[in-house]
């Protein structure tokens, strides 16, 4: 998606190809479009398939589109040879291939950091070519995240990044055909923020609004439920106030130079401990995600997998909660609004006896309502017919399964551009370094792909893995979950309790 020009300025964008795209050769197959032709910017007959880089999915959402709604790219007369834009398709060489399954990634990083160069698909093709992979980029920060009553009321478009995610599985239907896909056999998968954004989808419009794809893989959905126009209004101001945009009007917000915009955003999140996150605007985001699937406000009747992480945030204290009075303090931060009883309430939830400090008693908390709470929603709603899975590997912190599903021994062409521009480098990537068993990878990697083949994590290389039951195939009363581990094993579900159930209703909105 061109979207990246709203994040890295054209310079930087032409850099990062200097540093690397290998050239195309003549031999590169070219697919036509009706905006644009595309030639494959990398990949080789041996190496089994190709890479289209940098195919533009949307009209550069700058100037007037900044914080609009994305729109349709007009007509490109140059031949796109991955340097024009940036959503990458990987696909199998075999010209005379159709109606592959196609999966479709979305990244996380707290929606304000993340890039579609992150987990790229190549250990998933050395074990399977007969799918194909889009990546691509959507708003981060402040132009995907723009909300608040002055905001709307000056004509901005609230949670662009919603909009942006929308728009990208709406290309994938439309011209995924031309690249060989099945527009009937589309995975929507997705970590963390791109979790939620798949979430999103499925719920946007309150449920009105057509499925978007056929299946979908849900790591560790994060998401802050928060609220209110107060806390969103006050940091629009805040942040025109930085820019010199006082009163936050959108014509002289457009116009402010976007390194600028985005160290000014960075400067007020870090003073002011703000979280991004999508805010419900009544419209795309009808309620919070949750709240709309427990009462059927969506649309997907596809098979679904959703997993979490043992000790997505939990395992280390919450930097700033020192006292328990600070617990408070923190909750307050995060919801304005919450009342004193809703606090309490979640004190005696998560009761002091149970932590070992102040710090732990928050950051389990946070898992709970950022993280792990989403999860027993959608399985509820589901009515449990899903394929559940807990983290156990390693230290089973937020991002430790993403080094497993996307180990690679080799990369099929360098990384270009920084996968942190577009805001604050969010959390969301995973620790980085932790030793791999590429044993146990590949099984993660089977289980993913089998589903994206087939629609079921059970169907393909039967033989290398342990079945995985549904949520509900063994009547138990908390539900099953398969556990990754050094060994896998199947166990009761650790989510089907009452503090995931009080997180899930959101008492401060
Ligand atoms: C790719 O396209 C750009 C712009 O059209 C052009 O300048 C460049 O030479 C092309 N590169 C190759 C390797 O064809
Ligand atoms: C194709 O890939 C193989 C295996 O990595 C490599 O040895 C070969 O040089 C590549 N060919 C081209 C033309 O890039
Ligand atoms: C749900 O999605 C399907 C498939 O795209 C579509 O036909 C249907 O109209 C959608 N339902 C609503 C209420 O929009
Ligand atoms: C906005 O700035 C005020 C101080 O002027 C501060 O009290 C408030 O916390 C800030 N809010 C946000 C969301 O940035
Ligand atoms: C933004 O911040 C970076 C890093 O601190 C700095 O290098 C850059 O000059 C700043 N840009 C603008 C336009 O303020
Ligand atoms: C909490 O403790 C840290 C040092 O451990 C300190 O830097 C910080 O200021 C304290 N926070 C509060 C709110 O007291
Ligand atoms: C789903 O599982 C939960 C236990 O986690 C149970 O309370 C609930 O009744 C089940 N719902 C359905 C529809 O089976
Ligand atoms: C994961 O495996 C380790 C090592 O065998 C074990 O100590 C730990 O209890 C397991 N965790 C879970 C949740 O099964």
């Amino acid at each position: 998606m061109r979207f990246t020009t709203s994040f890295l300025p054209l310079v930087g964008l032409g850099a990062t190809l200097a540093s690397g795209s290998p050239a195309a050769t003549p031999a590169m197959p070219t697919v036509r479009l009706d905006y644009s032709t595309v030639v494959a910017a990398t990949g080789n007959s041996s190496l089994g398939y190709y890479k289209y880089q940098n195919i533009r999915v949307a009209a550069p959402p700058t100037g007037s589109l900044r914080w609009a709604k994305p729109q349709w790219p007009t007509t490109e007369k140059a031949i796109n040879n991955g340097s024009l834009a940036s959503a990458d398709v990987s696909c199998q060489t075999s010209e005379d291939w159709k109606e592959a399954p196609v999966m479709v990634w979305t990244y996380g990083g707290g929606f304000s950091g993340g890039s579609k160069f992150r987990d790229t698909p190549e250990g998933l093709f050395s074990i399977s070519k007969d799918f194909i992979a889009v990546y691509y980029n959507y708003r981060l920060g402040l132009t995907g995240l723009g909300n608040g009553p002055t905001f709307n009321h000056e004509g901005g478009t609230s949670n662009t990044a919603l909009w942006d995610v929308q728009h990208a599985f709406e290309w994938t239907k439309k011209y995924i055909s031309a690249f060989g896909g099945d527009t009937e056999q589309i995975t929507a998968v997705g970590f963390s923020a791109g979790a939620s954004q798949v979430l999103f989808q499925m719920t946007r419009f309150a449920g009105h609004a057509p499925q978007l794809f056929n299946r979908a893989y849900v790591m560790s959905p994060g998401f802050v439920p928060g609220a209110g126009h107060h806390h969103a209004e006050e940091f629009w101001l805040n942040v025109s106030s930085a820019v010199d945009c006082n009163g936050g009007h959108l014509d002289c917000m457009r116009n402010v130079d976007f390194a600028k915009l985005n160290n000014a955003t960075n400067d007020v999140v870090k003073k002011y401990t703000y979280q991004f996150q999508p805010r419900v605007d009544g419209n795309f985001v009808a309620d919070t995600y949750e709240a709309q699937f427990y009462q059927k406000n969506f649309n997907f009747s596809g098979p679904l997998v959703i997993t979490h992480e043992l000790h997505e945030t939990n395992s280390s204290p919450w930097a700033g909660v020192n006292t328990t009075e600070d617990v408070a303090k923190y909750l307050k931060i995060f919801f304005p609004a919450i009342t004193d009883d809703i606090v309490q309430e979640a004190l005696r939830l998560h009761p002091e006896s149970a932590y070992t400090s102040p710090g732990l008693r928050f950051a389990d908390m946070k898992q709970s309502f950022d993280l792990t709470a989403h999860n027993l929603a959608v399985t509820q709603t589901l009515n449990n017919h899903t394929w559940n899975a807990a983290v156990a590997l390693g230290p089973a912190t937020h991002g430790t399964d993403q080094q497993y599903y996307f180990y690679s021994t080799y990369q099929l062409s360098p990384s270009t551009g920084n996968p942190t521009l577009g805001g604050p480098p969010g959390g969301g990537m995973g620790p980085p370094g932790i030793p791999v068993d590429p044993a146990i990878a590949v099984k993660m990697q089977k289980y993913m792909l089998s589903f994206i083949l087939k629609g079921d994590p059970n169907a393909l290389w039967k033989n290398d893995k342990l079945y995985w039951p549904m949520y509900d195939e063994k009547k138990s009363d908390s539900g099953t979950q398969l556990i990754f581990n050094t060994t896998f094993t199947v166990g009761p579900n650790d989510l089907a309790t009452e503090k995931t159930l009080f997180w899930n209703k959101a008492l401060w909105y």
